[in-house]
């Protein structure tokens, strides 16, 4: 029970890596909250770990306020905030992506931790200690031709991880993120454009461990993180990769 007694928020905990961080908290204890575009899967979600379900669009500014009201009336505070909620552009040559999949991407990926930011950080500096980490990617440490914006808005989050982390320490908040690999969820195939066995192949030819990641690895990472036994983590972007980044 190493997340007994805390609260946390998990974006995009409908699906995929969300889903797997959810099922792991609350195994470890914690209340969550499954924080989704997706209202149907989140309350199922939530059901099955007896957690709350939050239909939420995180690059929507008034969508995340009417979050923090949810928050604050149901529980009065939060321990751990999880960025995690993110979509890609389709593989292909950078100059072809179109405003409209750029600003998804970017809205999505990026605008999104600084809406979180500035919505939850008054009441986690309030009560003097809290959590975050912000679902990066491998993409944004050793990125791939072909997925151009994608990788970079996970540079972004990266280097907005290691500000946030040197800008909370003072006010107890740590902040930490996780770089996954290319995983096992609904997400893969549009990094791989086309899932053929011959894509997969080509894809797992660079994880030296040989397989994909899964959403139980990012719940035991995030776990770690996001637990008081990394009270002296902070600012730390984690590969969870298998090795491709060596
Ligand atoms: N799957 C991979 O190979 C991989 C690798 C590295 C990093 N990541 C990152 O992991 C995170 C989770 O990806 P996944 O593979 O589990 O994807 P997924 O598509 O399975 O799940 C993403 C979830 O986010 C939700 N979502 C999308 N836009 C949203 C919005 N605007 N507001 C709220 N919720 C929204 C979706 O409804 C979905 O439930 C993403 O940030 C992704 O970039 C994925």
């Amino acid at each position: 029970m190493r997340l007994e007694g805390k609260r946390a928020i998990v974006t995009g905990g409908a699906s995929g890596f969300g889903a797997g961080i959810v099922r792991k908290f609350a195994a470890e204890g914690a209340t969550v909250m499954v924080a989704d575009l997706n209202g149907d899967l989140a309350a199922q979600v939530a059901a099955e770990v007896g957690g709350v379900a939050q239909v939420v669009d995180v690059s929507s500014a008034a969508s995340v306020t009417a979050m923090a009201e949810a928050v604050s009336s149901q529980w009065g505070g939060v321990d751990i905030i999880v960025n995690n909620a993110g979509v890609t552009h389709l593989p292909k040559p950078m100059e072809t992506v179109t405003d409209e999949e750029f600003d998804r991407v970017f809205n999505v990926n990026c605008k999104s931790v600084y809406l979180m930011a500035r919505t939850f950080n008054p009441m986690m500096i309030a009560a003097g200690k809290g959590a975050v980490l912000n679902v990066a990617s491998t993409a944004g440490l050793s990125p791939r031709p072909n997925l151009n914006w994608y990788n970079a808005s996970k540079g972004w989050m990266i280097t907005a991880t290691k500000t946030m982390a040197v800008e909370l320490a003072p006010k107890g908040i740590r902040v930490n993120a996780l770089c996954p690999v290319a995983g096992e969820t609904p997400l893969l195939a549009s990094f791989m454009g086309e899932d053929t066995p011959e894509m997969r192949a080509k894809f797992l030819s660079t994880i030296p461990i040989g397989r994909f990641s899964t959403p139980e690895d990012m719940g035991n990472a995030a776990c770690f993180l996001c637990s008081d036994e990394a009270g002296m983590v902070t600012g730390v972007a984690m590969e969870v990769d298998g090795g491709r980044c060596i």
